[in-house]
């Protein structure tokens, strides 16, 4: 969700090619708007627009931009609607001021309000604007510029993270509240970005901001400081050694189709990882012992936490409750304490609803534990013992790799904890790389027959329930069809009064619930609907539903797992069939850091 880039380099250039490829590094995280600043010891030069990336840097020849100092800006609506004037960078009321957030600044409405009484020029209705205004007061005030970013920082509320620069002056400044902002230190120049992609092809050396802190950015070295008291601090520099190369397509048209295809990989690794990971031992223990243990999520994430639940109920006879991360605070919050345990999923580890519950939980001293992909995200600094996902950049919007490593998280430590000692999932990886095989061909197929609709229902029961709900969501996240994901007994008590004819009904058969699968089946077939069965091969479901797609034969415990895969390829083919985007629906972000 929005994402910044700038760089400082030691003369005048041709910075336009590299703040659009930063920009396209970004792009990963959703945006609707896009806009590049270039500073010189004397002017600025200021291009944005609504669009696409490359649109927008042909239309406004933003390759062509020169100056010694960059900034770049993805902008996804919050304040204000996506047009141009609210597009980010941001000038202040002269013009010798730019700067650029990303976050959310929640008091932007009473803010713009006092920048206008105080006479200076408010263009925008964009929160990005009032970070720049922010330090324009105290500038204008006679502060020097570090110490007019830690007063701004005192009147802007929310989370964020913002950019800026001056004329005559040859340095950028970043600060870091609440949103991921990560500086390269480049040979003749640094950088500052939201997340590394648009950092690495530049560097490798790179330090990590904490929250509070405050970056002066010269072409050879960074300063940091504390904004509290403007106290220098030392932060050693990181050396990144993760291949570029998992940040590009290899050779598929999507990043999520080749997302799908690196499942057996990644699940491969996570399995290699759990089992010599010593933080296994320490969260199992706490669950062990624990009086009560929630799995918190949103989307996707939640998803698994649901699915983990199912594995902790049956394989190791412990309740665990799912929770969606917005509904633990009111629901469990006042009721938890230190005697519970919360395990809190994100892809991303910096969902702002999800850091929202981690933070009610941990006032209240219950045990906080975090599985996530992104390693030093806001999660992983914020939680005591956390696992990581182990899949690599998960670029495309719908998340696929990173739900499958998060269920085999939860297989693996309900196995522990059952008394197995994992080894029953060394099979997975080579069955998740079987359905994707066998299963592609199915569902190409059975894409023209479910295109014409744009009403369809995805059910499950049990541990497939809640593949059912991720089905449902790929679906309708890629292909903007309506798809609701439900538990099939409930079917019958009110959507199956939708069924006409053809209309197409997904069922995901557990092994060991095909009979109750099959009713369901038979409810929607008599009625002339199309009932599409996802489950191993099995005599029931081929005489009785429209269609089946089989999945290889496996162990129960984790043949629901497979079903998913099916379902993110036909939502994929879907998605391409209606000509759209899979890696970036409209209206989406891969990272939802606001409330
Ligand atoms: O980064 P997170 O896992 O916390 O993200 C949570 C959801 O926003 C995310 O899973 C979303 O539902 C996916 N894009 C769905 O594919």
């Amino acid at each position: 969700m929005c994402g910044i880039f700038g760089i400082v380099t030691d003369k005048e250039q041709n910075l336009g090619p590299v703040l659009i490829e930063a920009a396209r590094r970004l792009m990963y995280r959703g945006y609707d708007s896009v806009g590049a600043a270039t500073i010189s010891a004397d002017r600025i030069d200021l291009r944005k627009d609504v669009g696409r990336v490359d649109d927008v840097a042909e239309k406004y020849k933003i390759a062509e931009m020169n100056g010694q100092r960059g900034i770049t800006q993805l902008r996804w609506a919050t304040f204000g609607e996506p047009s141009q004037v609210n597009s980010q960078p941001h000038l202040d009321s002269d013009g010798d001021l730019v700067g650029a957030h990303n976050g959310n600044v929640v008091n932007n409405v009473e803010l713009r309000e006092q920048f206008m009484a105080e006479g200076m020029t408010v263009r925008s209705q964009n929160d990005g604007e009032s970070c720049v205004h922010a330090v324009e007061r105290y500038i204008d005030q006679g502060k020097d510029f570090i110490e007019a970013i830690r007063l701004a920082y005192a009147d802007l509320k929310g989370d964020y993270a913002f950019v800026i620069g001056r004329i005559n002056d040859d340095r950028l400044y970043a600060i870091k509240k609440g949103s991921g902002l990560v500086v390269g230190i480049g040979d003749g120049f640094t950088c500052v970005s939201s997340d590394l992609p648009s950092i690495l092809p530049l560097t490798r050396k790179v330090i990590r901001l904490e929250d509070g802190e405050i970056i002066t950015m010269h072409s050879d070295r960074v300063e940091l400081r504390s904004v509290t008291d403007g106290h220098l601090i030392q932060r050693d520099v990181d050396l990144i050694t993760e291949e570029m190369s998992a940040v590009q397509k290899g050779g598929f048209d999507h990043f999520m189709l080749k997302e799908i295809h690196e499942q057996p990989q990644t699940a491969r690794e996570v399995l290699h990882r759990l089992g010599s990971d010593p933080g296994v031992k320490g969260i199992l223990e706490k669950i062990t012992n624990a009086r009560q243990v929630y799995f918190i999520g949103c989307g996707t994430s939640y998803h698994a936490c649901l699915a983990g639940s199912v594995f902790f109920a049956q394989l190791a006879g412990k309740a665990v409750i799912p929770v969606l991360a917005p509904q633990f605070i009111p629901q469990y919050a006042p009721a938890v304490g230190p005697e519970d345990v919360g395990v809190f999923v994100s892809q991303s580890g910096e969902t702002k609803d999800v850091l929202n519950a981690l933070q009610a939980a941990s006032e209240t001293g219950m045990t906080c534990f975090g599985i996530a992909n992104v390693i030093g995200s806001t999660l992983t600094r914020k939680t005591s013992i956390w696992l990581p996902l182990s899949c690599g950049y998960e670029i495309s919007v719908p998340a696929t790799k990173t739900f499958t490593n998060q269920v085999i998280i939860f297989l693996y430590l309900a196995d522990r904890m059952g008394g197995g000692d994992g080894k029953a999932l060394d099979d997975l990886p080579e069955l998740i790389e079987q359905t994707i095989r066998t299963t592609g061909r199915q569902v190409e197929v059975l894409a023209p027959l479910v295109n014409p609709w744009n009403d369809m229902y995805c059910l499950g029961y049990g541990a497939t329930y809640p593949i059912a709900l991720e089905g449902a969501l790929k679906l309708k996240e890629i292909t903007y069809a309506h798809c609701e994901g439900m538990l099939s007994t409930e079917f019958k008590h009110g959507p199956l009064s939708a069924v006409t004819a053809g209309f197409p009904v997904f069922f995901v058969a557990g092994p060991e619930d095909t009979a109750l699968i099959v009713s369901g089946i038979n409810e929607v077939t008599c009625r002339g609907g199309r009932a599409i069965a996802i489950g191993e091969a099995d005599k029931q479901l081929k005489v009785n539903a429209s269609e089946v797609i089989d999945l290889p034969h496996s162990n129960p415990v984790f043949a629901p797992l497979l079903a998913v895969i099916p379902l993110q390829l036909l939502s994929y083919h879907l998605s391409i069939a209606r000509g759209y985007d899979p890696d970036y629906p409209r209206n989406l972000s891969k990272t939802l850091t606001v409330d």
